[in-house]
């Protein structure tokens, strides 16, 4: 894995679209509101919100609002190059399981970047989900 590096405009932007994203939210339940961004290979950036419902288990995260819209976008071949995630009140927001394994089929070299507990991290996404289920040996 070559961890590509952003620069720092890049970062900047994608922090910067994320936080207006997380504006959009539907969290009437949880009152929690995530925004999130994705650079794709392109250079294309596409930004998520969470947005949930009155029936709770159909709630979807902001990263993967982000990543299918980059994907309605781009097409099937949209690869992740770096993806943010921040909340509005400034609160801890490392992307959930299920995001990270999306993130991973569509960015197995992405950066993630996300508020933490010290403030903002950037880890490979490997680093956030180590052996993370593939196609790759099924028939
Ligand atoms: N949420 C996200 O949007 N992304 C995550 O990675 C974690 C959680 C949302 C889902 C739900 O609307 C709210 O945060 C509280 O769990």
């Amino acid at each position: 894995m070559g961890q590509a590096c952003l620069t720092n405009d890049e970062r900047a932007r994608l922090l910067k679209t994320a936080g207006d994203a997380a504006k959009q939210a539907h969290a009437l339940y949880s009152n929690f509101r995530v925004g999130a961004a994705v650079l794709t290979g392109k250079g294309g950036f596409f930004s998520g919100c969470n947005i949930e419902n009155a029936s709770y288990c159909l709630t979807v995260c902001a990263e993967r609002v982000a990543i299918y819209s980059a994907v309605a976008q781009e097409g099937s071949n949209m690869r992740i190059r770096a993806i943010a995630v921040v909340s509005e009140t400034g609160g801890d927001c490392p992307p959930c399981g299920a995001c990270r394994q999306v993130i991973s089929e569509f960015g197995p070299d992405a950066i993630v970047i996300f508020q933490g507990h010290e403030g903002i991290e950037e880890l490979h996404i490997s680093e956030l989900l180590p052996k993370g289920f593939t196609r790759r040996g099924i028939t």
